[in-house]
């Protein structure tokens, strides 16, 4: 396998019809779940559902709770990292929005796509919030209008689109991400690439996109020496 072909469509539709590779079952790439970020991206998620009106995030708070979609997760896979973060937003608020904001995975490998949606039609844990997963290219779309998503998460995603260093497509996949955030919202970054690099490429794609975003840290996840992995956390300029 080369590295380039961990872009193509042909590749991850091949992976995923591959009885080999756990078709069928959930997968995590780089062995990180939604529980081991729960901490720093659930208080974020919680945001956007808070009832109470007098907290300092107020102003950003108002913008975030307006958005109708709650999190995409792009380039989704095989992952169960939407469905366990809609199923901790369930456990950890009682806000009315619960069953009224969406949860979007997205993949360009239409059989990732359909066995998510297997899957989901199996799990009781997000029984009536609206958790849905659709075929999607995100260098053009992510599945939502622009200025409606309160967070986007790529986990491993960028990593394969500019596996062979193609920084166009990464540019593009940024682009379409900050730009489907609300003024305020979120978009995280897991990667194991250098954390320098990843910066790098996503703030050329924020250039790109003509949307304000800021930087506002990187969290080094383990202190493995042959695969760090790092989650980057980028802001919406609330405008
Ligand atoms: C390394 S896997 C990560 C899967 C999942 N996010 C996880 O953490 O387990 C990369 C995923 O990105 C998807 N992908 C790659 N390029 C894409 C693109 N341009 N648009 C949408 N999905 C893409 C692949 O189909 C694959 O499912």
């Amino acid at each position: 396998m080369n590295a380039k072909s961990f872009e193509s469509e042909e590749y991850w539709t091949e992976r995923y019809n591959d009885p080999q590779q756990r078709r069928g079952q959930l997968f995590d790439w780089y062995i990180i779940s939604f529980a081991k970020l729960a901490d720093i991206i659930g208080p974020v998620l919680l945001q956007q559902f808070a009832v109470d009106d007098h907290d300092e995030n107020n102003a950003t708070n108002a913008i975030l709770r307006s958005s109708p979609v709650a999190l995409i997760d792009v380039g989704c896979g095989n992952s169960p990292f939407l469905t366990d973060a809609a199923a901790y937003v369930k456990a950890h608020c009682r806000s009315p929005l619960i069953n009224e904001k969406v949860f979007i995975g997205t993949d360009f490998s239409e059989v990732a796509v359909l066995e998510q949606s297997q899957l989901l039609s199996r799990n009781t844990e997000v029984e009536n919030m609206q958790v849905r997963f659709t075929h999607a290219d995100a260098r053009m779309t992510i599945g939502a209008e622009e200025s409606s998503v309160a967070v986007v998460m790529d986990k491993a995603t960028l990593d394969a689109v500019d596996c062979s260093g193609n920084e166009e497509n990464a540019s593009a996949v940024v682009s379409t991400c900050v730009k489907s955030l609300v003024p305020g919202g979120y978009f995280f970054s897991l990667t194991c690439r250098p954390a320098a690099r990843r910066t790098e490429t996503i703030l050329r794609g924020i250039t790109t996109s003509g949307v304000q975003c800021e930087h506002i840290s990187t969290v080094s996840l383990n202190n493995d020496p042959v695969s760090p992995s790092h989650l980057l956390i980028f802001k919406r300029s609330a405008e």
